[in-house]
């Protein structure tokens, strides 16, 4: 058997850079060549995280590309469909937001939801990238932000006004797409309540470019997501009405814990940048919000985070990544955090015997909801691998971060960039080529 490839860090980069340039198609850069393309939301942030070492001009043209789409109520919607594009489902006219959603762009099509919000990190990394380069580059850098801060705030205000109407300091999702984590066992008994009435004839095309049905979610599974979207259109995409009539609500706690973080992110660049002393203000007001709502949703004895499922009021414990929000925000007592770090760093996650790498799996092995090969239920994903990373040396973890970042090096050492990969095997799994993995190699080695 011929040896597996293992390419040396510059090697590496130099493919991921090459990877990335691939996928461009001139002011965006798709998230997967075949499977998705298009421009996702938090893939576009990772994506330009991942440019920053490249060219910080080319990061801040992703970004104003995906800002350019932003919705009127202040939304980054999960995409920004490439003009002209066909081969992803639902598209465009499926969604139909620019005939529906009284708040969406006129002059590109998008999605009529959203996404993790991850951006904030993205524009610091861009910021702290140009510190590095000439004068030209800061001002680039720096022209960006007085461009782009009033939308980057009113995102930030959006998530917090419009996606926490109880005001328990969570972000409210009505589609599992909004996690980033699709099919993950966290939505499992929520989606179980979901009934679909008649959707409209359709055909996945996710499955003709990856045939393997053990990788992507289950036609069943396909059909709420899609009655979801029959449901929004329903309400024309309206904040207050999908409130009250989608029959999937739920506050993601780990999308609670990345908000949290991405606000005291943004505030921080607002102090350096010296932007309105209200919006700081606001930004670490909501930090602070979302944090305590994140430490309210763990478990007393564990300090392990939960979901909490708005239609069926009552909270979801599982065997996920997502257990492990409060450390990407803080917040916990201190014996808690202990207690969870153990967990994350012990035998059900990262220390499981059978692992090809000590990295997160999506699920825990241990886990009956285990499947290791399918999406979000079990795999390892890169980009996850990157943000606990990247959180973990914020908080002064830089052992545990630094483990992270060698760990998925390691893994991603194998030149395909996947997606995701089968956590016993490492083998690559998903799409291969996809950007944000790309990205996380470029920032680790940049
Ligand atoms: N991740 C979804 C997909 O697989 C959409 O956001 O198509």
């Amino acid at each position: 058997m011929p040896p597996d490839p293992s390419f040396a860090p510059t090697q590496l980069a130099a493919r991921a850079a090459y990877l990335l340039r691939g996928n461009d198609l001139g002011v965006m850069t798709t998230a997967a060549p075949l499977l998705y393309p298009h421009m996702w939301s938090w893939d576009a942030a990772f994506v330009a995280i991942g440019l920053a070492p490249l060219s910080v001009e080319r990061a801040v043209v992703e970004l104003d590309t995906l800002l350019s789409a932003q919705w009127g109520n202040g939304m980054i919607p999960h995409i920004v469909f490439a003009n002209g594009v066909d081969g992803y489902f639902p598209g465009p006219a499926r969604w139909a937001t620019s005939a529906l959603a009284e708040h969406a762009p006129r002059t590109r099509h998008t999605s009529g939801i959203t996404q993790p919000p991850v951006h904030a990190i993205a524009v610091q990394r861009i910021l702290d990238r140009a510190k590095t380069r000439g004068r030209s580059t800061r001002a680039v850098a720096e022209a960006f932000l007085d461009r782009r801060w009033d939308d980057l705030v009113r995102w930030h205000r959006w998530l917090a006004e419009c996606r926490d109407l109880r005001g328990h300091g969570r972000v409210t999702l009505y589609h599992g797409w909004e996690s980033g984590m699709d099919n993950s066992p966290r939505w499992d008994s929520a989606y179980a309540n979901v009934v679909p009435g008649t959707v409209p004839e359709y055909q996945r095309e996710d499955n003709k470019i990856n045939t393997d049905a053990t990788q992507r979610p289950s036609d069943l599974e396909y059909d709420r997501y899609l009655w979801l979207l029959e449901e929004m259109k329903a309400a024309r995409y309206d904040d207050e009405l999908l409130a009250k009539t989608m029959s999937f609500a739920v506050e993601d706690v780990f999308v609670s814990a990345i908000f949290s973080v991405a606000c005291t992110v943004l505030a921080e660049i607002g102090e350096d940048y010296k932007r309105s002393p209200a919006d700081v203000r606001d930004l670490y007001r909501w930090a602070e919000k979302f944090r305590a709502g994140v430490v309210d949703a763990t478990d007393e004895r564990t300090g392990a985070a939960r979901d909490f499922d708005v239609r069926a009021d009552r909270w979801v414990a599982t065997e996920t990544v997502a257990q492990f929000a409060p450390l990407l925000c803080g917040g916990l007592p201190h014996d808690k955090e202990r207690a969870l770090l153990k967990l994350l760093e012990g035998p059900r996650f990262c220390s499981h015997p059978d692992l090809r790498y000590a990295l997160i799996p999506t699920t825990s092995p241990v886990s009956r909801d285990f499947r290791p090969r399918e999406y979000w239920r079990g795999p390892v994903w890169p980009v996850t691998t990157w943000l606990f990373s990247w959180c973990f040396a914020r908080r002064g973890w830089s052992e545990r971060s630094l483990a992270l970042r060698q760990e998925g090096l390691r893994q991603a050492s194998d030149g395909t960039f996947a997606e995701y990969y089968e956590p016993f095997t490492g083998e690559p799994l998903g799409s291969m080529q996809q950007s944000w993995t790309a990205a996380a190699v470029l920032d680790w080695l940049g």
